[in-house]
């Protein structure tokens, strides 16, 4: 007992040790991180979006999103649309892989990911 508290308090000490040296170490070295952070934040803002993997589509609102915005503007467009139906229906536990098996870049359907995409909206629509 006595040497689990003496490890607990040099665990302790190491922590505040690492409290204090860590504001240190990062203000010593000011230049290079600034300059890597700056120019990742470019590249965010630069990033293009890859195409669809689809060609060929059977939803309105997947089909429109990838020809307005590629592959981040469907994501987003399905992030909403599920957004949507979990706050408006009762689906209990859902996500991305409710419908699709494998995420980007295919976004491949499980074999009911269509007919419930079907569903859902028929909800939604019906809620409205
Ligand atoms: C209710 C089922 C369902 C859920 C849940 C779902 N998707 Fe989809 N998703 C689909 C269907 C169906 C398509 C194909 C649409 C078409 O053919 O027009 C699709 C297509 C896509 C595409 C287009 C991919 C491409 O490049 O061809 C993306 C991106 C996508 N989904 C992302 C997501 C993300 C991210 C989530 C989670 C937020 C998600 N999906 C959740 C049914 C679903």
């Amino acid at each position: 007992m006595k040497r689990t508290l003496t490890l607990l308090l040099a665990l302790g000490g190491l922590a505040a040790v690492a409290l204090v040296v860590a504001p240190l170490t990062a203000t010593a070295v000011p230049a290079p991180s600034d300059t890597v952070r700056s120019v990742s934040m470019d590249d965010d803002d630069e990033e293009e979006s890859p195409p669809c993997h689809r060609t060929e589509f059977e939803t309105e609102l997947v089909k429109k999103a990838c020809a307005e915005g590629g592959q981040f503007a469907a994501k987003d467009a399905m992030k909403r649309f599920v957004r949507e139906a979990k706050t408006k229906l009762a689906l209990g536990e859902v996500d991305c892989r409710t419908c699709h098996d494998v995420l980007a870049p295919e976004y491949s359907l499980k074999a009911d990911g269509m007919k419930l995409f079907n569903e859902w909206k028929t909800k939604l629509e019906a809620a409205k």
